[in-house]
């Protein structure tokens, strides 16, 4: 028994490859750092989902799908109720789109993460949604229906290579609830909606927007080291360090300081947070000499979405618009599988007498 499931192989997957040892992630046959530095979403789309949908086109005639999709679930956005929050609001909005294992389904999922998004920040602030511009790409439509300006070539790059490094991962806590769910054939909607449900807690895909209220708790420099050993001292998780597989640094983590330093104006957070970083890293390895403790894909996510001037309450929900690609396409894997997932529990409950 192995309750965390870590020495458990519970799927065979073409799509990605966590080489936790040695901090190595593929994707598709990609280096993650290569596909974050020269994909745009709507390519990496094209990539994950290759050889599970028969009917699937060229990347540029997916990208002007992805764009009437997002046209379409624009219309929805009426139907999704006040008082949820960006997590729970995307979730809805995606319960209502058609539940089905075809392509329209996977497209219709990932245009509709953006619109749900951007409309429940704008919700939030008050204000009316942004109808989304089916010519521009996902990802500078994404930023424009939250802003009301199109973004500039290094912004939309910039959110381009957030989406794509955080598309796939192996079978993550998220990734393998949405084919639990897909291998009874609910859907490929239902499988999303369990994956937004495992991401939506901290310690998946929750973290980085605690990342950045850690950064504004320390405040300055001279403040680390005292504030963070008393957050240890509570016995506190630092968000944005540690991580399930990987015993060295998450190599998303550099993959995406590198799309941070390239934005403008963003060296002095850089620095500030490099300096935050060194003096975790140096407390965790005095703290359990024993386990290496490393920097996760979260903090430099909360550096970029930040420098994206997405909010970030929006953080969980913009990382469910990358992996959506992942889920679906582990969706359509495991349904290739064609055997349902049900693992066994060792009971150690009470025993009835027997007569
Ligand atoms: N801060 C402080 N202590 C930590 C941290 C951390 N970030 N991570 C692990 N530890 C401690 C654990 O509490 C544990 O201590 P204990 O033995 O006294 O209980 C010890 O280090 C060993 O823990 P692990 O076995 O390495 O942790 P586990 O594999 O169960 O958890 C997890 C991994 C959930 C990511 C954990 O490191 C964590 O909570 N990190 C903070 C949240 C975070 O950044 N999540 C994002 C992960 S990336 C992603 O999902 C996209």
């Amino acid at each position: 028994m192995d309750s965390g499931l870590e020495n458990v192989v519970a799927a065979e997957t073409v799509l990605s490859d966590v080489d936790g040892q040695n901090g190595r992630l593929v994707i598709r046959g990609w280096p993650v750092q290569l596909l974050a530095a020269s994909m745009a979403y709507e390519d990496a789309a094209h990539l994950l989902w290759q050889g599970f949908f028969d009917d699937l086109p060229d990347a540029q005639a997916l990208g002007a799908r992805l764009g009437a999709a997002r046209v379409e679930a624009f219309d929805l956005v009426g139907q999704i109720p006040d008082g949820l929050d960006i997590i729970r609001f995307l979730r809805t909005g995606w319960s209502l789109l058609e539940d089905d294992e075809s392509l329209d389904s996977a497209i219709r999922l990932a245009a509709a993460g953006p619109v749900f998004t951007a409309a429940a920040v704008r919700r939030e602030r008050g204000q009316a949604p942004i109808a989304p511009d089916a010519d521009l790409s996902q990802s500078a439509d994404f930023l424009k229906m939250i802003t009301g300006k199109v973004p500039g070539e290094a912004e939309a790059r910039a959110l381009d290579a957030y989406l794509v490094t955080v598309c796939d991962h192996g079978l993550n806590a998220s990734t393998f609830a949405a084919r639990v769910v897909a291998s009874t054939r609910a859907g490929l909607v239902s499988a999303a909606m369990g994956g937004i449900s495992a991401l939506k807690g901290p310690l998946h895909g929750g973290a980085p927007g605690p990342v950045l209220d850690m950064l504004d708790e320390i405040g300055i420099p001279e403040n680390a080291e005292s504030w963070i050993d008393a957050a240890l001292s509570r016995g506190e998780r630092l968000m944005g360090f540690g991580h399930r597989v990987y015993r060295v640094r998450d190599p998303r983590a550099d993959a995406l300081k590198a799309a941070v330093a390239r934005l403008p104006g963003t060296s002095g957070r850089i620095s500030f947070a490099d300096h935050i970083e060194k003096t975790v890293l140096g407390r965790l390895a005095k703290k359990y000499p024993n386990r290496t403790l490393e920097t996760n894909v979260e903090f430099s996510t909360a550096l970029l979405l930040e420098a994206l001037a997405i909010p970030r309450e929006a953080f969980t929900a913009t990382f469910a618009c990358g992996r959506i690609l992942g889920w679906t396409a582990h969706a359509r894997e495991q349904i290739g599988e064609g055997r349902l997932v049900r693992p066994r529990s060792v009971y150690t409950g009470p025993v009835p007498e027997m007569a």
